[in-house]
């Protein structure tokens, strides 16, 4: 495994040589992290606090807050600090934003972020300078894949896991032909890609992918060759308010009734009091649902509701997770972030007792975990079945370093 040069700050070190050589402590009576014991854990927040991902942004941000909260407001003992930054889900400046909270910053973490391609930006940054990284959502496949590193860790998904069950779904369903359609980057491609890939295996033909720009929102056109394609059902990723717009054209275009709409989970998360009558009804998977029958997860939702005035879904639950990895992690190490070997070694072998359900992560770090098939039902994104058990990204051409 490769290791890096250790994440504590100079001036934190500064501080606890100065200590010791004053002989303030003798080196035996040293808790095993007294160097920079008063020095906070900084966390470099790169998500999106505006645009089309803003709610997503804040709901991660607002768990994971809440999770560092319920543990006294501490990581491996040491107080913590947050460094907040708005990637506008931007990919071009996503490199000089990543390098801007590692290296002027000096953030111990970076937790980020929501969007692929902006993920796709922060990675060879994160790969050179070996920064700590937990990403909370964007599911770009080549971070866990061939791009995968020691220092990086996902506690969301590949975005090729949520989809992939839905092209199972369709052809149990009887569906012969699809149409795909998504915002043209990552998430989209490996999205769609996902639900080819198993709905093809059961004998079913995707006969159109339409693919429209990040982030617009302007598809009439697309729905009406929809119509004239006549699928037997159309699968879709999107998310955010992009998902809001898209349930409710797709609806007003008279298309619900007549040709099954599927998606990744996301297309209904955090958007149904938006979305109301258009998603009644609507089937996706994902690895979370809002009925999920565990104490963990109403208590979750309790806490989240209440100290924020908003349902949570699954954007919350990854921001929580993120906290409870790190939890686990900087525990292990009594918060030495030098301890680099030994603090991702207890990441990697860290159990998440998730709103989600069990998740263990993967050898790729990605997440292992239940995919659930959801009917909206109410208002809600109600569980009606498993759509694939302990799930985990194949994660193609990781080799770990
Ligand atoms: C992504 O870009 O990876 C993504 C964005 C929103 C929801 C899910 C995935």
């Amino acid at each position: 495994m490769k290791l890096f040069k250790n994440g504590v700050s100079r001036r934190s070190l500064l501080k606890s040589s100065a200590a010791v050589g004053a002989g303030v402590v003798g080196a035996s009576s040293l808790p095993r992290f007294a160097i920079g014991q008063e020095a906070k854990i900084k966390l470099g927040m790169m998500l999106p606090f505006s645009g089309t991902y803003a709610a997503l942004g804040e709901a991660i941000n607002n768990a994971l807050v809440m999770g560092v909260e319920q543990n006294g407001g501490k990581l491996g003992g040491r107080g913590v600090e947050y460094v907040r930054l708005d990637d506008e889900s931007d990919p071009g400046k996503a490199p000089q934003n990543a390098n801007k909270l590692i290296k002027s910053d000096n953030v111990d973490f970076l937790i980020g972020t929501v969007h692929s391609g902006v993920l796709m930006g922060m990675v060879k940054v994160i790969r050179d300078t070996g920064t700590m990284t937990i990403c909370p959502n964007g599911g770009a496949g080549a971070a866990t894949g061939p791009l995968c590193t020691p220092n990086f860790f996902r506690t969301s998904f590949s975005n090729w896991q949520p989809a992939y069950p839905m092209g199972d779904v369709a052809a149990d369903k009887g569906a012969k032909t699809a149409v795909v359609m998504s915002w043209k980057y990552g998430a989209g491609e490996e999205a769609t890609g996902g639900f080819r890939e198993a709905f093809e295996a059961r004998g079913g033909k995707v006969v159109k992918e339409i693919m429209v720009p990040f982030p617009s929102v302007e598809w009439q056109a697309e729905l009406t060759e929809i119509a004239s394609i006549k699928p037997d059902c159309v699968f879709v990723f999107f998310a955010g308010g992009g998902a809001v717009k898209f349930v409710k054209d797709y609806a007003a275009a008279g298309l619900k009734d007549s040709i099954p709409l599927y998606g990744s989970g996301f297309l209904t998360e955090g958007t149904l009091a938006a979305q109301g009558e258009a998603a009644e009804g609507l089937l996706t998977s994902l690895h979370y649902a809002d009925t999920l029958d565990n104490p963990v997860n109403k208590k979750f939702r309790a806490d989240y509701e209440n100290q924020f005035g908003k349902v949570a879904d699954i954007y919350g639950v990854q921001g929580w997770d993120t906290a409870q990895l790190l939890i686990q992690g900087l525990d292990a190490v009594q918060g030495d972030m030098g301890a680099k070997a030994e603090l991702i070694s207890a990441m990697e072998k860290a159990e998440l007792d998730s709103p989600r359900g069990l998740v263990r992560i993967s050898a790729a770090h990605n997440p292992i975990q239940d995919f659930y098939l959801r009917e909206v039902k109410n208002g809600e994104n109600v569980v009606i079945d498993i759509a694939a058990k302990q799930l985990a990204d194949p994660a193609r051409g990781c080799k770990m370093a």
